[in-house]
């Protein structure tokens, strides 16, 4: 980053999980990002687990200086579901860190997007990564909350490719979908957008979905490539039953998070390798370019038999409708490797 050029404060909403915490490492190793403070929602693990993870992970990179606060611990309006079958049964795959240190903010997940919005009109990207519930209830209590952030960047949905929850509903809007039918309606209103371009802010949200997250493999070569960035060492293609052997603390916890994550894709997705969503949004978030987009008008299934949680696209504008998100459909996966491996390879060096 050149001297003089502005950092980008960002609120991070996680449900860390293994790619969540990729995406944590990334922004503590971005030099453009401000990490203004991280909001925990139940998603991939409990809310508290949740939380645990994202405060380990972030002193792992040796953020005590970061707001953790808890959020929502159940969708708003049904039963929360885990997926320990992805991401583990606490959330970081393999890998086993020092309990956290610094205790939980005293605010309420929501709270601290309303307050920090309020208190910096116009200049926060809020960057989701997980169920949307803590975004829908901060806009129950700030409904202006479209005006006042710079942006919404979200890790969600599948807009025009198959899903990986059900067959065509994508994990974070298909765990709290009224939730996210009531943020992409909020942040859609015509009067939102309106202003937005009267403030010169980008009149919609931008969508990173399936289309452009599950086209982007992390193999282990990539892996490799992160440890020797770091002068260190990881193989997470060895003996599952063996912990990494790796000296750096950083690359141990990918090289042991990362190691579930690719067994559960090689099962899944029939590759021995990893799509890590949340990394990619957030690089998207700091650097659009990385993603090509499409200004869609996209709704939420509430009431689907089978696709409840899809988020229904009209590619061919039959509703008459405004478009509503800013739904990227390609995305340059090279570039984003090529700065996840030196940017968090060279975290873990600077971090030892
Ligand atoms: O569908 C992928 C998303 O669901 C990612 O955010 C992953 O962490 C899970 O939460
Ligand atoms: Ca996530």
């Amino acid at each position: 980053m050149s001297e003089g050029e502005a950092r980008i404060p960002l609120l991070l909403d996680v449900d860390t999980g293994i790619d969540d915490s990729l995406a944590l490492l990334y922004a503590c190793a971005s030099p453009e990002a401000e990490i203004v403070a991280v909001t925990c929602v139940a998603g991939n693990v409990d809310a508290r687990q949740v939380a645990e993870n994202t405060r380990a992970v972030l002193e792992l990179a040796g953020r005590l200086d970061v707001e953790v606060a808890l959020g929502r611990e159940a969708p708003l309006a049904r039963p929360l579901v885990t997926t320990p079958e992805t991401h583990g049964p606490r959330g970081i795959g393999y890998a086993v860190l020092p309990p956290a240190i610094r205790p939980l903010s005293a605010r309420f997940g929501p709270d601290v997007i309303v307050e920090e919005a309020r208190h910096r009109p116009g200049e926060l990207t809020l960057v989701t990564l997980g169920p949307l519930t803590n975004l829908a209830v901060a806009l129950q209590h700030e409904p202006a909350l479209p005006t006042l952030l710079r942006r919404w960047v979200m890790m969600g949905g599948s807009y025009r490719s198959p899903g990986n929850t059900a067959p065509t509903t994508e994990w974070n809007v298909s765990v709290d979908p009224e939730a996210a039918e009531r943020c992409i309606a909020a942040f859609g209103r015509p009067e939102a957008t309106a202003a937005r371009i009267a403030a010169g802010l980008a009149p919609l949200p931008l969508a990173l979905g399936l289309d452009v997250t599950e086209r982007a493999k992390l193999l282990p070569h990539h892996l490799a490539a992160l440890a020797a960035r770091a002068g260190s060492y990881a193989d997470p293609a060895r003996d599952p039953a063996a912990g990494s052997v790796a000296s750096n603390a950083i690359v141990r916890y990918v090289d042991d998070a990362l190691r579930f994550y690719m067994e559960f894709h090689s099962r899944y997705d029939g590759f021995y390798g990893a799509f890590i969503h949340d990394p990619f949004a957030l690089a998207a978030a700091l650097d659009p370019a990385l993603v090509r987009t499409e200004a869609l008008p996209v709704d939420v299934e509430l009431g689907g038999t089978l696709t409840t949680g899809e988020t229904v696209t009209d590619w061919r504008r039959a509703w008459g409708r405004p478009a509503t998100l800013d739904v990227a459909v390609a995305g340059d996966a090279a570039t984003f490797f090529a700065r996840f491996v030196e940017r968090v390879g060279g975290l873990a060096e600077r971090v030892g």
